[in-house]
């Protein structure tokens, strides 16, 4: 064993979206990705979405979408205030990406040019607003500079439009706009849709799981117009993974460093994170932490790590009833319907109406999780004792 101990485990735990170059390390979601390699591929336009979780792996996923024949660029939206500064931080995002290509980098320049000056002009104003009094800030405010949300939509237009004519097939890819609440994403894609239903361009955005719930139902009232269904032509839902997926990422990680972990400090891991990798992640990551100076991660560590997680959480203000944490006992290893729940509470002596809103609090603060329409405890709590 390395005299370091544990802690060589760390840099194997990082949490960072997988790319291409780390492909020895990606589990599953080989349909998923071929599926929008395929229509990315031979759509001759149109909105795609990629939803799920937070963690559940769909910038990983898109980062491996590489269409046959199609010029690809992915742009991150970090500014996000407002719906304006969105659109000005994918127009800024698209110009800095194209700015160095032989076809279109002279209209990518311009567009930052234009849009560097245009946030100075803003910034610059919001500075001298600050350092004026109030009463004159009152009078200045009405001459305040806007984002210009017209003329931003235009030149991104323009930009898109460009790359297009010289590429033929153009796949924009849209990540981290799945931060968003959920109208504000709408609002946006609403406003762009000019811009962005044309030939050969195929936009591909990552979505709030809020998004893709409502699509499902088909309830989204899009606006006045229509909803959802009509601005995307398919949204591909990343469901969580496997516990057997989440293992084998892990033996994929840990590989010849395997033996500075128990066996079954996997297992644990694996039901901890429900199918999330970026939580199986997170809580080894956290466990080897607290362990450093162990040469080897055993279960009982892993089970402290997670035990004062979970009570952490707990304690800032998701409290539990003695029912609620009687229920969590007794259904720690239950999986099935419903009405299964709710016989095994009604013949450990709940009676039939509290057993019912037990159940529907459990389901509201995500200690019982749904998976293939059947229920469960969260593998975070499976362990914990209350
Ligand atoms: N299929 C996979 N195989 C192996 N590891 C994965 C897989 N999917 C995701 N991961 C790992 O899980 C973590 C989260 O993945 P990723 O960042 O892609 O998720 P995300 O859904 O984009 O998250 P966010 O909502 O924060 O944007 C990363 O550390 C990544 O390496
Ligand atoms: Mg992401």
């Amino acid at each position: 064993m390395d005299d370091k101990g544990i802690s060589v485990l760390i840099p194997l735990l990082t949490d960072k979206p997988l790319r291409e170059s780390d492909s020895d390390w990606l589990v599953n979601r080989q349909e998923e990705i071929s599926y929008l390699n395929n229509i990315t591929a031979h759509l001759p336009f149109g909105i795609l979405g990629v939803a799920g979780e937070t963690g559940i792996g769909k910038t990983t996923v898109l980062n491996f979408v590489k269409p046959s024949h199609v010029y690809v660029q992915t742009v991150n939206i970090s500014l996000r205030e407002t719906m304006e500064s969105i659109l000005y931080d994918l127009l800024y995002s698209l110009a800095s990406k194209l700015e160095h290509d032989n076809d279109v980098g002279e209209v990518a320049r311009e567009c930052k040019d234009w849009i560097t000056e245009e946030v100075a002009t803003l910034k610059g104003f919001s500075l001298g607003f600050s350092m004026l009094g109030n009463t004159e800030a009152k009078f200045e405010k009405s001459r305040a500079p806007r984002f210009n949300f017209f003329a931003a939509r235009e030149r991104l237009g323009l930009l898109i439009e460009e790359t297009v004519n010289a590429k033929r097939k153009f796949l924009l890819i849209v990540d981290e706009l799945d931060k968003e609440k959920k109208e504000d994403v709408l609002r946006v894609i609403d406003a762009l849709k000019t811009q962005l239903l044309i030939e050969n361009l195929v936009v591909v955005f990552s979505l709030p799981f809020a998004i893709y719930r409502e699509y499902v139902s088909d309830r989204m009232r899009w606006n006045e117009a229509g909803n959802l269904e009509n601005v995307f032509k398919d949204i591909v839902f990343l469901e969580p993974l496997k516990a057997l997926d989440i293992k084998e990422m892990l033996v994929k990680r840990l590989d010849r460093y395997l033996d500075f972990v128990e066996h079954d400090v996997l297992e644990v891991a694996a039901d901890f994170s429900d199918g999330n990798p970026r939580d199986a992640l997170w809580i080894l990551y956290k466990s080897v932490y607290d362990n450093i100076h162990e040469d080897k991660l055993r279960k009982v560590h892993l089970l402290n790590t997670i035990n004062k997680v979970v009570k952490e959480y707990i304690s800032t203000g998701v409290s539990l009833t003695e029912n609620q944490k009687k229920a969590v006992k007794l259904l720690g290893d239950y999986f099935g319907p419903k009405e299964g729940i709710l016989e095994i509470l009604q013949k450990n002596g709940f009676k039939r109406t509290t057993a019912y809103s037990v159940f529907e609090q459990l389901v509201e603060k995500r200690f019982l999780i749904v998976r293939d329409g059947n229920y469960k405890i969260s593998g975070k709590f499976k362990f914990v004792d209350f």
